[in-house]
């Protein structure tokens, strides 16, 4: 019984032991991070110990939904924060369910910049970003405002801001931050220059677009240390109107740029997808940037069984972050071990705010032992 499980590792890529730093991770099946609006008020909700705790496995990785860094962040209803003590003290339960399954957890940090409402933001001001264009396309219906631009003071900031999060984050319990660069929020508003109309030192060239993200890993690494710091990218996509004419120059830029922080990890979304769900052919890939970059590396977007030990096994990535297969099968990892058929994930109620519908009621494999 023994060798044969044995063997089902060693065909299984995903299921092979992998060292992330100083976190010996038993397999590398991540659970991507997923807003979920359960979390009412801004505040993390006990509904969610049973949600990640049911996503863990000993010796797993998870990262949290994004969780907003200060009271500008936010821009959608009942998303997480880290910035008060009431919000820092709602995460410890969870963390810790999750260190008592011998998961890693780390939380990402979030400003969602100007995918933003008025209506969010203190005193119903206007959400901020690095730029004061607001966004063309409407995204899930939610209505964004025009936004006000930084300006370069405020941006010391809002840096100011991840570091004090990055510290509460770890306060809370978790093993470390992943920094929300990607999917056109707040940091890769910055970096993408069909955004970025800034002529400071913070717009223009791909160096200047890239030196608030920077700052910013800069700065939570040097608070919580460079061993405990992810960051997420998304240099292909343009998600809420957040393009760049050069995607390749882009990811290779901060991949090399990276090394100088020696952080954790690199999360990269695969380049095929064009909208957050919807993958498509194409030429372009992250090798590059998995050669570039010194650190740990993982991908994610539209990942299966197959493609995923696919990439582990060629060595294009060292883990593989899951969405949607692991927000609809609480027990992926044992699925992919075993090659078992897969719960459907259920689209509607992704953004639903029910604290168990859609949430921690997607059924285990039954357990015939
Ligand atoms: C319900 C839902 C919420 C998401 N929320 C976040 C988030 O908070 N932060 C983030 O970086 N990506 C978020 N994503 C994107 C996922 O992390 C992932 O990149 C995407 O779903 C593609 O991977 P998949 O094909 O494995 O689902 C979300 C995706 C889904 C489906």
């Amino acid at each position: 019984m023994e060798e044969e499980i044995t063997q089902t590792k060693v065909s299984v890529p995903l299921l092979t032991p992998c060292n992330m730093g100083n976190f010996n991770l038993s397999h590398r099946i991540v659970l991507a991070p997923m807003t979920r609006t359960r979390s009412y008020n801004f505040i993390a909700q006990p509904q969610g110990i049973l949600y990640y705790s049911q996503r863990t496995t000993k010796g797993g990785f998870l990262i949290s939904e994004a969780s907003g860094i200060s009271e500008t962040a936010q821009g959608y209803p009942h998303t997480p924060g880290i910035w008060t003590t009431e919000q820092i003290e709602a995460w410890k339960p969870i963390v810790k369910a999750v260190h008592e399954k011998g998961g890693i957890f780390f939380c990402q940090l979030w400003h969602a910049g100007r995918v933003s409402n008025h209506s969010f933001q203190p005193n119903g001001d206007p959400p901020i970003s690095c730029t004061d264009k607001a966004i063309r396309v409407e995204h899930n219906k939610a209505k964004f405002s025009p936004p006000r631009r930084l300006t370069v003071e405020e941006t010391s900031q809002v840096v100011s801001d991840f570091r004090v999060a990055a510290k509460n984050a770890v306060e809370a319990g978790f093993d470390g931050v992943e920094i929300h660069g990607a999917n056109g929020y707040l940091i890769d508003q910055f970096m993408k220059d069909q955004v970025n109309d800034r002529t400071d030192e913070y717009g223009g060239s791909i160096e200047n677009r890239c030196r608030f993200p920077l700052e910013i890993v800069r700065a939570v690494a040097e608070e919580i240390g460079a061993h405990r710091v992810g960051i997420r990218l998304s240099p292909y996509a343009n998600y809420k109107d957040s393009g760049d004419s050069n995607p390749d120059a882009l990811g290779l830029y901060m991949a090399e740029a990276l090394n100088k922080y020696s952080i954790l990890y690199c999360h990269v979304i695969e380049p095929r997808m064009i909208t957050q769900y919807d993958k498509q052919e194409t030429k372009s890939s992250l090798l590059p940037m998995r050669k570039a970059f010194a650190g740990a590396f993982i991908v994610a977007g539209g990942y299966n069984r197959d493609d995923g030990n696919e990439v582990i096994g060629s060595g294009g990535a060292d883990l593989v972050a899951f969405g949607r297969l692991f927000l609809a099968n609480p027990d992926l990892p044992r699925r992919f071990e075993l090659n078992s058929v897969l719960n459907k994930y259920d689209r509607s109620t992704f953004y639903t705010h029910d604290p168990v519908i859609g949430y921690t009621d997607y059924p285990f494999l039954e357990d015939k032992s």
